[in-house]
């Protein structure tokens, strides 16, 4: 797309602003005053505008009502000392949400709209990115299936929607997650390296049979023998074996390439931690968290940026992680990530915009 983009503003007659206890965020209950809306329309993306945030018409035909042909993606933006606003990865955000796309037939969102759609709801919005250290605004860009029509075929038009939320923490203590061994998140050939809103609709039920259980969420297993830890819940899920970071690899298609996930393990190759990318079975995970062989597991995504597990559950048999030390990896971790996002340290990384 070559055009200059047009995008109008019509602003909010009434800012929630002053209403909004920025103290005492969690996680997705509060949307900052505006959103972003691009339409595609005839083989275009157009009808681009900043507006209130607010309800939309949707037929109830609508094939994304019916079908789930709707993707999203997460991101965050910062506040540094100077009041400056910076937003992490979002080229990896952009990149990645048009992969997902692309597995669920949605036309490819361009790369100006994304960008220029974000810049300009930040613009509109700026108050809303929070001051508070440990708080930040979260931006979910999604794309849906905008036709009127009961068969089953990949729609004609689509909305791309951007929403900003601040937020403060996901998990506001450490987690205690069970290996799921019945249900499955993914299989080869399916979607699960897309962002594609189905997945997480079908998590849904195993995720509350664990809660119910006590638990907090998931280790997904492989979907075909359920011997191999893949994902925690939402996240991706990273392990400290005997000094050495374990991750599953992302080549399968059945695992989300996190942005968090490719972070942390630049950083950990930076700070001269070794880094495997491979399967770890549940056997091997037992017999670690049995020999004391496992130092540290966590979850990493940007919702929930990184999640210290405390408990696992294996075959119905409860394990504690051993208590880290104040310098243990997943600290320095989120630390440096932390450092890096809010701007205290340079960005020797080019990941800050
Ligand atoms: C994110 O980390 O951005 C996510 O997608 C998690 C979300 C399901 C809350």
């Amino acid at each position: 797309m070559n055009k200059t983009l047009s995008i109008t503003v019509t602003k909010s007659q009434r800012s929630k602003l002053s209403e909004t206890d920025f103290d005492t965020l969690a996680f997705g209950h509060i949307i900052s005053d505006h959103m972003f809306v691009a339409e595609y329309v005839d083989g275009e993306w157009g009808n681009m505008r900043v507006e209130p945030y607010g309800p939309l018409e949707i037929n109830p035909a609508n094939a994304t009502l019916h079908y789930g042909q709707s993707v999203f993606e997460g991101l965050k933006a910062y506040r540094n000392e100077a009041g400056e606003i910076l937003v992490f990865r979002g080229d990896a955000n952009q990149r990645r949400l048009n992969e997902s796309a692309f597995r669920m037939c949605i036309p490819e969102v361009p790369e100006e709209v994304f960008m220029e759609g974000m810049r300009k709801l930040l613009e509109v919005d700026r108050e809303w990115v929070p001051k508070n250290p440990g708080y930040s605004l979260y931006i979910r860009p999604f794309v849906f299936a905008d036709d009127d029509y009961l068969g089953i075929r990949p729609s004609r038009k689509y909305k791309f929607i951007i929403l900003a939320s601040p937020v403060g923490k996901y998990y506001a203590k450490p987690v205690a997650v069970k290996v799921e061994t019945q249900f499955s998140r993914a299989v080869e050939g399916g979607t699960g390296a897309a962002k594609a809103a189905g997945n997480y609709a079908g998590s849904l039920f195993p995720a509350q049979k664990a809660q119910d259980e006590g638990y907090d969420q998931l280790l997904w297993t492989d979907g075909k023998t359920h011997q191999y830890i893949e994902e925690s819940g939402t996240m991706n899920v990273m392990f400290v074996l005997d000094g050495v970071l374990v991750t599953a690899p992302t080549t399968t298609g059945t695992i989300l390439k996190g942005i968090t996930r490719d972070s942390v393990l630049t950083l950990a190759r930076d700070m001269g931690v070794s880094v495997e990318e491979r399967f770890l079975s549940v056997a091997e995970l037992e017999e670690a968290l049995i020999s004391g062989r496992l130092e540290e597991a966590f979850g990493t995504g940007t919702a929930a940026t990184v999640a210290f597990i405390r408990l696992i559950n294996i075959h119905g048999k409860d394990y504690l992680l051993p208590e880290k030390p104040a310098d243990a990896f997943s600290n320095r971790v989120l630390k440096s990530l932390d450092d890096i996002k809010y701007g205290k340290v340079p960005d020797t990384y080019g990941w800050i915009r």
